[in-house]
């Protein structure tokens, strides 16, 4: 009933002054395993969905093109101090992942960190991902995920009520979702608390 894209708004901005002191040393192995999932080369066009205050940033190669987009104006304008301070010349944008307006075909790469889980609607998200990245492209994802082979439990969908209203959703899975967007997994590796947290790399198929 909380998750909406208006309230995920309100509320990654009032996190962001706090987000870097709760995230970043928390994720930055998780975030490394999976941008060094993907095959990089020079000149590659890279989409941050979500980039959120760019802590994603440091851990990307120099030598490509990045854009990087967020929903809360408050995580914009994070990543774009972050950007500046690193010495990386990087597009960032104020967009909703579930509308992203780019030009179909247009990226080589799309990194959804911590978004998948958040966002009201990750199918659309991912249907996005899917329409802006190229066929040869890649789709770097890491978040965390029920298990792919059972549904969630009575205990599990009561107690995201709650977390997702505040901060994830814990039920959703990640196989169903990539694969129903038209992507086929080739890597999936457990990232932090067991296979709660995973970093995955997928390609169209
Ligand atoms: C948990 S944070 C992850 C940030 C970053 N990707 C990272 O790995 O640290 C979730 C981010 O998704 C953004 N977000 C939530 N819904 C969104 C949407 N519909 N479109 C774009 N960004 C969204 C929030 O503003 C927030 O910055």
């Amino acid at each position: 009933m909380f998750n909406t894209t208006a309230w995920n708004r309100l509320r990654y901005s009032l996190y962001a002054p706090l987000y870097d002191a709760v995230a970043e040393r928390a994720f930055r192995r998780p975030r490394r395993i999976a941008l060094d999932q993907v095959t990089w080369h020079p000149g590659m066009r890279v989409l941050l969905v979500g980039a959120g205050t760019g802590l994603d940033l440091p851990w990307l190669p120099r030598d490509v093109e990045i854009h990087a987009t967020d929903l809360s104006p408050a995580m914009v304008r994070r990543a774009q101090r972050r950007a500046e301070a690193l010495g990386m010349d990087v597009q960032v944008a104020e967009m909703d992942a579930e509308a992203l307006a780019y030009p179909d075909d247009h990226f080589d790469v799309v990194v959804m960190h911590l978004i998948l889980a958040v966002m009201p609607d990750p199918a659309r998200g991912i249907a996005e991902a899917r329409r802006v990245l190229g066929d040869d492209g890649q789709l770097c994802v890491m978040d965390k995920f029920q298990a792919d082979d059972y549904p969630a439990s009575v205990t599990r969908r009561t107690l995201n009520a709650l977390t997702s209203a505040i901060a994830t959703d814990i039920t959703r899975q990640a196989r169903p979702l990539l694969e129903g967007a038209g992507f086929t997994i080739e890597q999936d590796t457990p990232v932090m608390m067991g296979r709660l947290f995973r970093a995955l790399m997928a390609r169209p198929i």
